[in-house]
């Protein structure tokens, strides 16, 4: 039985990881996707710089060979993802009018929405717009429209595919008493209440040896801001034999989080390069790692 099965039969909804065809076309990744993931994130080929190259101007490439492959396979996919500082083309971080910001915001979330209306579980409308501190990370986003745009693209998404879950997803949410985590949970909850649709929060997980000790608390504060939930990019550098039972526990303790998606499949073609973060090794080998997530799921 694959982890995903395990994990829906905890009631979760997948365990899934991060692809692209550059790694679904090569090696074991397609199998090893076929035999152990039930959702797909498209690792970099649904960004901003990857689709609207030039304004209106779009390339579907990537994003349509991943959406291939994830429907063969009948796999969730989350998409990933529109507001982010970073992988932004430099026509949209050098516009500085409101009205400008606000119809490119508008057009390209409603451009790739629609484009798979109804095929996607849910989307990561916002990325990394927080500072460690909790406060607003300077982007062109921010330093243009002030806060004002995070309503602007959450209600452009939700008119655009109105099935589709809408996330706000970011890094570093991994101890409920990091002042970033309190200021995710401060904001979720106050746009919430403004009526900005925001149906889920996405802490993405990239961690070190023992981090995942205080993911079960942080999960538990993150999950209670928001009507869903989910663990969207897992990795753990130099993970000890605790890390990625405690991450999964993390998960299945909350009656909201809808699932695992782990940020690859191989520890060579992690983004991060070291610390082996991932569930299979070099040869395509499942990894300790690997067992200690079924174990978590048994
Ligand atoms: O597409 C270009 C290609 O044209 C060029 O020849 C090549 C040469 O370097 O670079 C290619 O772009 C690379 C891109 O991945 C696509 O492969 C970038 O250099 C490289 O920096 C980029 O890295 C991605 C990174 O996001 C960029 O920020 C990683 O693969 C991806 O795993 C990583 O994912 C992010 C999540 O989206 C958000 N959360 C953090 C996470 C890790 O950084």
């Amino acid at each position: 039985e694959s982890i995903h099965a395990k994990m829906v039969a905890k009631g979760k909804l997948y365990f899934g990881t991060a692809t692209d065809q550059n790694r679904f076309n090569t090696g074991s990744n397609a199998a090893i996707i076929k035999a152990n993931f039930g959702q797909v994130s498209p690792e970099n080929s649904m960004k901003w710089d990857q689709t609207e190259t030039s304004r209106d101007k779009y390339n579907y490439a990537g994003a349509d060979a991943f959406m291939k492959f994830a429907t063969d396979n009948k796999q969730l996919v989350r998409g990933h993802t529109f507001v982010w500082h970073s992988q932004l083309p430099g026509w949209v971080s050098q516009i500085n009018n409101k009205a400008t910001l606000t119809t490119v915001v508008q057009n390209h979330i409603t451009t790739m929405m629609t484009r798979w209306k109804g095929q996607i579980y849910g989307w990561d409308v916002m990325n990394e717009i927080f500072d460690e501190s909790g406060g607003f990370r300077s982007s062109v986003f921010y330093n243009v429209l002030g806060q004002d745009f995070v309503r602007i693209a959450f209600e452009a998404a939700r008119k655009a595919d109105p099935a589709a879950k809408l996330y706000i997803n970011d890094y570093n949410l991994d101890t409920a008493s990091y002042a970033k985590t309190q200021g995710m949970v401060r904001n979720v909850k106050n746009w919430i209440s403004q009526g900005i649709p925001i149906d889920g929060i996405g802490s993405q997980g990239h961690l070190t040896a023992g981090q995942a000790a205080n993911a079960p608390a942080a999960m538990a504060a993150l999950c209670a801001a928001a009507p869903e939930c989910a663990l969207t990019e897992v990795d753990i550098q130099n993970a000890n034999g605790q890390d990625w039972g405690n991450i999964v526990k993390a998960c299945l303790n909350q009656a909201n989080c809808v699932g695992i998606t782990v940020w690859g499949v191989r520890d060579t073609d992690s983004w991060r390069p070291s610390g082996n973060p991932l569930l299979f090794d070099s040869s395509y080998k499942p990894k300790s790692a690997y067992n200690q997530v079924l174990a978590a799921l048994a």
